[in-house]
């Protein structure tokens, strides 16, 4: 028997132009497409302007080489622009989901007038290859010389010279930034590293 309800026939028709190429897909705005890329871990990047230590909040990451390579985009709208072009250093740290009102706090805070690890409590640690602070408390941490910035973009390319984990550490699940003011946080793990053996390089 066919049901002629409005609702029904209305919540049949919805269903039919959602489906793209045989599938379901209900269109989003363009505007918001970003969101579908941007999880990736939130991290913390530390800076030294020669007088003081400084982080700020990053989740416009990625990695572009496995030497490793990295890029994320940020410019002279933060304070701690001023600090990586001088210094040509920072620091990625790698928070979990225990900081995340910090991780918003810092990226919601200037540190033209902020000392941020005193305000929110974080330690800094003297690292082995830059000037730019570890941050204790976080996952992992990565020293970091600045190789290039590509202007037009706001891109400032990072190479990796030291990296450090926390294995120690109970919480190890990282957050992800959808970019609206909410986050992903870890789930599980799936392991396709026999799938993957020929991407993966040596030691990896
Ligand atoms: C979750 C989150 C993610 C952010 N991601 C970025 C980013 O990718 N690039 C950027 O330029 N600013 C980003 N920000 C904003 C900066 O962290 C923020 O402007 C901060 O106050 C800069 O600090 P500073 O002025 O002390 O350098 C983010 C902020 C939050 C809360």
């Amino acid at each position: 028997m066919i049901n002629n309800s409005p609702i029904v026939n209305n919540s049949l028709l919805r269903f039919q132009a959602n489906r793209i190429g045989g599938a379901m897909m209900r269109k989003i705005k363009i505007s918001k497409a970003f969101t579908l890329l941007e999880p990736g871990p939130v991290v913390l990047v530390t800076t030294n302007n020669g007088k003081k230590n400084n982080i700020m909040t990053i989740s416009w990451t990625m990695v572009t080489g496995f030497t490793p390579l990295f890029a994320m985009t940020t410019g002279p709208w933060n304070y701690s622009y001023a600090a990586l072009k001088k210094s040509r250093e920072c620091v990625i740290a790698v928070p979990t989901v225990d900081l995340i009102d910090r991780v918003v706090g810092i990226g919601t805070c200037s540190g033209a007038s902020t000392d941020k690890f005193e305000k929110f409590k974080l330690t800094p640690v003297k690292g082995k290859q830059v000037r730019a602070p570890l941050i204790r408390e976080c996952l992992a941490n990565i020293e970091c010389e600045v190789i290039d910035i590509v202007n037009k973009h706001n891109i400032i390319v990072l190479e990796g010279v030291a990296a450090y984990i926390d294995s120690t550490r109970n919480e190890k699940r990282t957050i992800h930034a959808v970019g609206d003011g909410t986050f992903i946080v870890d789930g599980r793990t799936l392991n396709r590293r026999q799938m993957m053996r020929s991407k993966l390089p040596d030691g990896v």
